[in-house]
């Protein structure tokens, strides 16, 4: 059976693979998934049911149900949606990555949203953005980036985006909680971040958003023979 190409990105928090995924996403007119916004939406779902991050019972049920909705045209194009709601700056507050991080470690979340990541996947592509992209969801995949760079940079990175979005936030504070949340998704048993082994590692330090964006369209140039939409 023939399936939809897909590329994933992963990584850990801040290396800027949101940006990168969708903008590769654009470019050759494929799909997007943004994985951690899945997480992050059941965070925020479960931060305002006051759902305890031990009732396993209710977290199962609300990621079976939970209303996911990413609008790529309309009123609300690009907006993240929960019940109706437009929470694309809520998702983003650290306290729901932070919850994000501690969900993503039960397996029994994992396996209540792997079929509803896997379902994103439609021709002509898709370019999927997360921790476990290539590892788990589409192990499949063509292409495979694990996009990395150093901490301090990846916390500035976060501080600039938070600031542009009207968010506030403190550079050392981000520091930390980067290093706690890639210490626990690095380590946890279910699904832990790490390259898969066809993953081709990108460092990005340093390095200007175009080379990469343009780095990863070379990739999928080279295995999927096409060059884009646009
Ligand atoms: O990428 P983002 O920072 O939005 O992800 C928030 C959290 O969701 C991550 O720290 C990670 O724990 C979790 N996540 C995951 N698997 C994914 C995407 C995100 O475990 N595929």
């Amino acid at each position: 059976m023939a399936t939809a190409p897909v590329v994933t990105v992963d990584g850990p928090g801040g290396a800027g693979k949101g940006t990168i995924a969708r903008a590769v996403a654009r470019r050759l007119g494929w799909h997007f998934l943004d994985s951690g916004a899945i997480y992050r939406l059941l965070a925020l779902a479960s931060l305002r049911s006051r759902t305890a991050a031990d009732d396993l019972a209710a977290l199962d049920a609300q990621a079976r149900a939970l209303d996911i909705a990413f609008p790529t045209h309309g009123a609300n194009a690009d907006e993240v949606m929960l019940d109706g709601d437009t929470v694309t700056a809520a998702i983003r507050e650290e306290a729901c990555g932070e919850r994000a991080s501690v969900l993503a470690a039960l397996p029994i979340v994992r396996a209540a949203l792997l079929e509803r990541q896997r379902a994103f996947r439609g021709p002509p592509g898709l370019v999927a953005d997360g921790r476990d992209m290539g590892t788990v969801v589409f192990p499949d995949a063509e292409v495979k980036v694990f996009l990395t760079a150093s901490v301090e940079e990846r916390a500035r990175r976060r501080h600039k985006q938070l600031m542009e979005q009207g968010v506030s936030a403190n550079l050392a504070g981000l520091l930390e909680e980067l290093r706690a949340r890639d210490e626990r998704d690095m380590n946890r048993p279910v699904a832990p971040l790490k390259p898969a082994e066809d993953a081709i590692t990108i460092d990005s330090t340093g390095m200007a958003i175009d080379a990469v964006i343009n780095r990863v369209l070379a990739l999928v140039h080279e295995r999927c023979g096409t060059t884009g939409a646009e």
